[in-house]
């Protein structure tokens, strides 16, 4: 009995051999446990067996039978593995590749924008958006901007063969603002602006600029000085000091410029604030009635502020960036550090 199972074992062994297939294995499987099968038969000759004999020789069956059905697991285990290794060679994907080539950032001036926006939402503004190709009345007349004005220069101004030209300033986006809508209310509208200018590390011919508006009854310079400086201290994450000084811009009366506390230096004095302490910032007044009435606005009843100033300024500042003209260099090397 014993010889017959190591035969058994030998033809197991043998048949099975290089199979890689899961039917010739199940067929093999068959051959050996099945009803009909060969390990069958020889338990079917056990029935006239001692006892003894029965428990001998059933041991070896038994242990037989273990040995067939782990060889058989086991090649299916195998060829499960291969096909998944195949799978995986033929599939196969880095997923810590980024999904694209060159991965894009966002431009740190389009961060600061959505910074002012997030802002001034949260103060009730409205956001306005206006067309960078204006006419002449907007940007200027309804400006109260006289003809004569020097900020009408042909050398200041992209003007347009069709006579339109390109925005100098935010400003014109007041008009539009006024036009279609009753106060009281407040906007901001941030926007691209251009100038012919030569361009240095603190000029650009095309840059970007926040106007704002309020109108209401009993606005002072007062509200004006608290919004702003709440803005610029929550773009910088701490209480920045500001300050107005008189200026003149034929829109507003009176004008300011406001500046604010050097954040490089902290107001000691350093070559980004020219030694002064102070950052000249933005322009800003109390809205001269001829550009309300221009708008349609009862000037006894209403009165409010504007100011507009460069965005990229705020940028520079923010991040320690010295130069106006990296911001449309395109170079990746100065884009990809935000
Ligand atoms: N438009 C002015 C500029 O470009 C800034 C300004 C806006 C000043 C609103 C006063 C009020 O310099």
């Amino acid at each position: 009995m014993k010889e017959k199972l190591e035969q058994l074992k030998k033809e197991f062994d043998k048949a099975i051999g290089n199979s890689v297939k899961k039917e010739d294995i199940e067929q093999i499987r068959v051959a050996f446990l099945g009803k009909k099968g060969a390990l069958t038969s020889i338990m079917k000759e056990m029935r006239d067996f001692s006892l003894e004999k029965k428990k001998e020789v059933g041991q070896m069956v038994n242990a037989m039978k273990s040995y067939i059905e782990e060889s058989v697991f086991e090649y299916h285990k195998n060829i499960d593995e291969k096909e998944i290794a195949t799978r995986l060679n033929k599939e196969w994907v880095d997923i810590s590749w980024p999904a694209y080539p060159a991965q894009g950032t966002v431009h740190p001036v389009s961060t600061v924008r959505k910074e002012l926006e997030d802002l001034f939402t949260s103060m009730g503004f409205e956001i306005l958006d206006g067309p960078e190709m204006e006419n002449e009345y907007n940007n200027f007349m309804a400006l109260n901007i006289p003809e004569d004005h020097p900020a009408r220069d042909t050398q200041d101004t992209f003007w347009l063969k069709n006579g339109m030209l390109l925005r100098t300033h935010t400003s014109p986006v007041q008009i539009r603002g006024m036009e279609k809508r009753k106060p009281p209310f407040k906007f901001i509208a941030p926007g691209k602006t251009y100038r012919n200018e030569a361009t240095d590390a603190s000029h650009e011919h095309t840059f970007h600029q926040i106007e704002g508006m309020v109108v209401d009854r009993d606005i002072s310079v007062a509200n004006l000085i608290y919004t702003l400086k709440a803005i610029i201290s929550n773009i910088f994450g701490r209480e920045v000091e500001v300050r107005l000084r008189p200026s003149y811009f034929p829109f507003v009366e009176p004008g300011f410029e406001l500046d604010f506390r050097c954040q490089i230096c902290s107001g000691k004095g350093c070559s980004v604030c020219k030694q002064s302490g102070w950052i000249e910032y933005l322009g800003c007044g109390m809205i001269h009635p001829n550009v309300l009435k221009n708008g349609g606005i009862d000037t006894d009843e209403f009165q409010g502020f504007a100011f507009g100033g460069g965005i990229e300024r705020l940028v520079m500042m923010k991040y320690g960036i010295d130069d106006i003209r990296h911001f449309h260099s395109g170079d990746l090397r100065f884009l990809k550090q935000f």
